[in-house]
């Protein structure tokens, strides 16, 4: 491990773009469960471009609504509000991700398929399993990679260390901490904590690959490692990390998840995350 490379990777995380201001606002009334539907459109009032994103989305085939919206207010009484900043949030979230990820092997929106994929599979997973897990489950999923944006740079430049045949057989993130002393996964956690994620949010970014290292475990964590682990082995977003990943059999059991469960998941993780991901292309 190289220290003045450390240094380099932690002064990115610091300069990484923040999220809008009415985005990080709107995650807050997420959290706050006394949160209005007048609070929403106050904040929205000012955000014409946001506005104009959530509009079309609405109206996208991805809800196959029965009429068109024409309003935050009508949006929000056909979709619900959480649904709503969800929305918000992938449309501000995909701005930054969908860019090529070089040292990963992953082209223009590669990324960004793979955490809408994994986004997706949560959800799902959590009705699936009739779980109890904060709506938050949706962000923190979109997020869980966004630590390779800043680290895929170094990947690039350090491939030859990386390529080591006595490395090949370890799960990349093992391969990212031997290197350069950090991981994708503690970097986004970095980066959540910059733009004051909630705590619950920034651990599952945290702990993504390693829900059994987390201080305390919990469902949340545990629902976003089996949803990526998932959707890499059905091979969306997959590049240099491979397919070695398995799902921490610990996790599943947590989260009561049975191989009965796991072809349909997938199999309806295909199919919604395709929806979505054409609807938000659809709209930029
Ligand atoms: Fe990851
Ligand atoms: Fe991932």
């Amino acid at each position: 491990m190289n220290q003045k490379e450390l240094n380099l990777i932690l002064d990115d995380v610091k300069s990484f773009p923040s999220l809008p201001a009415a985005a990080l606002k709107l995650l807050t009334l997420l959290k706050d469960e006394k949160s209005s539907n007048t609070q929403i459109e106050q904040l929205l009032r000012y955000e014409p471009g946001l506005t104009a994103n959530i509009l079309k989305l609405t109206n996208s085939a991805f809800f196959g609504l029965p009429k068109q919206i024409g309003s935050i207010r009508q949006a929000i009484l056909m979709i619900g509000w959480k649904r709503l900043i969800q929305i918000v949030l992938t449309s501000c979230v995909s701005a930054i991700i969908d860019k090529p990820v070089h040292g990963y092997d992953l082209s223009s929106g590669d990324l960004w398929r793979h955490s809408i994929a994994v986004s997706v599979a949560s959800e799902i997973l959590v009705k699936e399993l009739n779980l109890s897990v904060s709506e938050e489950v949706f962000t923190a999923a979109l997020l869980h990679d966004v630590g390779k944006m800043v680290l895929g740079r170094y990947v690039k430049n350090d491939i030859a260390a990386i390529d080591r045949e006595e490395l090949r057989d370890m799960p990349f993130e093992q391969v990212e901490r031997s290197i350069f002393g950090i991981d994708h996964a503690e970097i986004g956690a970095n980066i959540l904590g910059r733009w004051s994620f909630p705590p619950s949010m920034v651990t599952v970014v945290r702990w993504h690959h390693d829900p059994d290292g987390a201080p305390k475990t919990n469902h949340l964590i545990d629902v976003v490692h089996v949803a990526d682990v998932l959707c890499l082995m059905s091979g969306i977003g997959v590049g240099r990390e491979g397919l070695q990943y398995r799902p921490s059999q610990t996790a599943c059991e947590r989260i009561g998840l049975t191989e009965a469960h796991l072809e349909k998941v997938a199999s309806q993780t295909l199919q919604t995350a395709n929806q979505l991901a054409e609807s938000l292309q659809a709209d930029s």
